[in-house]
């Protein structure tokens, strides 16, 4: 193997998805050049994963010292993407962007490394990092879809309020402040419609003239052009609810050929055929909670807490993987992902990795 040399990296943006690049960057031990250079839209000082750190105001000269750049900025006409993603190219770098501006262009590839890092070729300088609940989706689907060639998916969301960003996860800590205390629940109408403490919204992202929101179309539009399946059936429903980091989701999967959920747990726990999923699905072999709720038949199935643990937190979590009784070669099932890591950060660092592999970058 030859040796590789560091790359000069920097991040765009310092909100939860950027803070979590830098630090999975560090433990993943990314080649860098020096320190990675941290910028936003204004120049001051900050404590990012645990640092003191300079961060820069964006600018053309700061792009031309780089050769990597990892976009963690706000969406939209004065976004990041919008605003920077032209001239670090112009400049020489290769763009990893995590907002959804740019993702559906037929000629930027939208990229999960384990279903598609071949669509990022030696002409490759900007790669979009698909939507948070399209990731844990797609990659939870993928595998059966290999197997059996998927139909039709519903599913529905339980996302957390960190994939909107920083500030709607310190309003949340805040409302449940002020609901805990009997205090006047003071809501931020530009963050979300309804106060998010105890609560679920249906609406995340602006609503379309379908009735559909854009989140909903995210998923359906991403995972198309993930799976390179423009007439996949996909229907979602996307909520928000009053958890910090880590979204949930429930799918039901319709296949063309044949599956059951023996076959799906089978797939599912093979990290060879399922790579970056971890089934979590069977009877409990914990005696004591056996006893404790007396339930015979209670079962192992992931939830949000899980992500904690370090040897998951960059996976998608499958259980409650049964057959759909109502259809054939159809199953029900439930995933768990962590939406700043792998659902943003640890995804865009390992599409980074891949290109280092190819020798691209
Ligand atoms: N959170 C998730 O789970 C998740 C998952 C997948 C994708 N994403 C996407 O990742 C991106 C970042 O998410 P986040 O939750 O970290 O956002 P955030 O909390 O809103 O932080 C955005 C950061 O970007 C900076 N920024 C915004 N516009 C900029 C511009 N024009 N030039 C330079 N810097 C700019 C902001 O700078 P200032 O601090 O100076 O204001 C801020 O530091 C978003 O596009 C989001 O849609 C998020």
């Amino acid at each position: 193997m030859g040796i590789i040399m560091g790359l000069r990296v920097g991040v765009l943006g310092v909100g939860p998805v950027g803070e979590h690049i830098v630090r999975i960057l560090k433990e993943r031990k990314f080649p860098v050049d020096g320190a990675i250079t941290i910028m936003a839209t204004s120049e001051r000082c900050e404590i990012i994963d645990g640092n003191q750190v300079i961060v820069k105001k964006a600018c053309e000269a700061i792009f031309k010292k780089l050769d990597l750049v990892f976009f963690a900025g706000k969406e939209g006409a004065k976004g990041a993407s919008m605003e920077w993603s032209d001239i670090a190219l112009k400049s020489g770098c290769v763009v990893i962007d995590n907002g959804g501006d740019l993702r559906m262009y037929p000629h930027i590839p939208l990229v999960i490394p384990e279903i598609n890092m071949d669509t990022v070729t030696k002409d490759t300088r900007l790669i979009c990092n698909p939507n948070c609940s399209t990731i844990q989706m797609a990659l939870a689907l993928y595998p059966l879809h290999k197997a059996s060639r998927l139909r039709r998916v519903i599913v529905s969301t339980y996302q957390s309020v960190g994939g909107h960003s920083g500030a709607a996860m310190e309003l949340l800590k805040t409302q449940l402040g002020q609901a805990l205390s009997g205090e006047r629940v003071q809501e931020d109408q530009t963050v979300f419609a309804h106060p998010a403490a105890f609560n679920c919204i249906p609406h995340i992202d602006r609503f379309e003239k379908s009735g559909y929101t854009r989140e909903e179309m995210k998923m359906v539009n991403e995972t198309r052009k993930i799976f390179n399946e423009p007439n996949l059936l996909i229907s979602a429903t996307t909520v928000r609810v009053p958890v910090l980091v880590g979204h949930s989701e429930s799918i039901n999967a319709e296949f063309m050929e044949s599956m059951r959920a023996d076959k799906a747990i089978e797939i599912l726990s093979d990290p060879v055929r399922s790579p970056g999923v971890v089934c979590i699905d069977g009877i409990t072999d914990n005696k004591a909670s056996v006893e404790l709720r007396h339930d015979p038949l209670e079962r192992q199935y992931p939830v949000i807490s899980d992500i904690k643990k370090d040897e998951w937190k960059d996976a998608v979590l499958v259980g409650r993987i049964r057959d759909d009784m109502t259809a054939p070669n159809a199953i029900n099932m439930w995933c768990v992902a962590d939406n700043l890591r792998k659902g943003a950060a640890a995804n865009a660092v390992q599409i980074a990795e891949g290109m280092l592999e190819k020798g691209l970058i």
